[in-house]
């Protein structure tokens, strides 16, 4: 094992699933193996699998989500993982907050890792259309490349 992300949103139906499967597919594609898993900070849709539009667009861009089951974030977490990554702004200032004092994470928001893209959110498609899950997607691939550089080098 080379490294360790947890990707972080509110529900972790949309955007941290989809950040967890290109995550996946990119590390596969370039032989690392990683410890790459997702979480909510909210509890509502714990157990469930992704959102069926956020499943779509990751089929249709060949990686199968469909396994993932939502979980909420734990205390373990901030321990577990050497990278715990927001998919927002909102999700980042709610992860310190819950952050156990003198954990080891290292806390990032997601597009601060893409260049061009510092301080900006993924938006949240969960009320919007299927274009919307498109740029999530297109978003989130784009990131999983640059934060796959962070994670394997520890
Ligand atoms: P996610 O999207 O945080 O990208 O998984 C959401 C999913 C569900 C809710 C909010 C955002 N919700 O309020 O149930």
């Amino acid at each position: 094992m080379t490294g360790s992300v947890l990707f972080v949103c509110l529900g972790n139906i949309c955007r941290s699933p989809m950040a967890e499967g290109a995550m996946r597919a990119v590390a596969a594609d370039r032989g690392l193996t990683l410890e790459i898993d997702s979480a909510g900070t909210g509890g509502w849709h714990v157990g469930n699998p992704p959102d069926g539009r956020a499943r779509a667009v990751a089929l249709a861009n060949g990686v199968d989500i469909s396994a993932q089951r939502a979980r909420q974030i734990a205390a373990a977490d901030f321990e577990r993982f050497a990278h715990i990554v927001a998919m927002d702004r909102s999700v980042l200032r709610d992860l310190k907050a819950l952050r156990p004092d003198g954990a080891s994470a290292r806390l990032s928001l997601f597009l601060d890792h893409v260049e061009g893209r510092e301080g900006e959110d993924v938006a949240d498609p969960y009320y919007g259309e299927d274009e919307d899950f498109a740029i999530a997607w297109a978003d989130v691939h784009r990131g999983a490349t640059a934060v796959l550089r962070v994670v394997a080098v520890g």
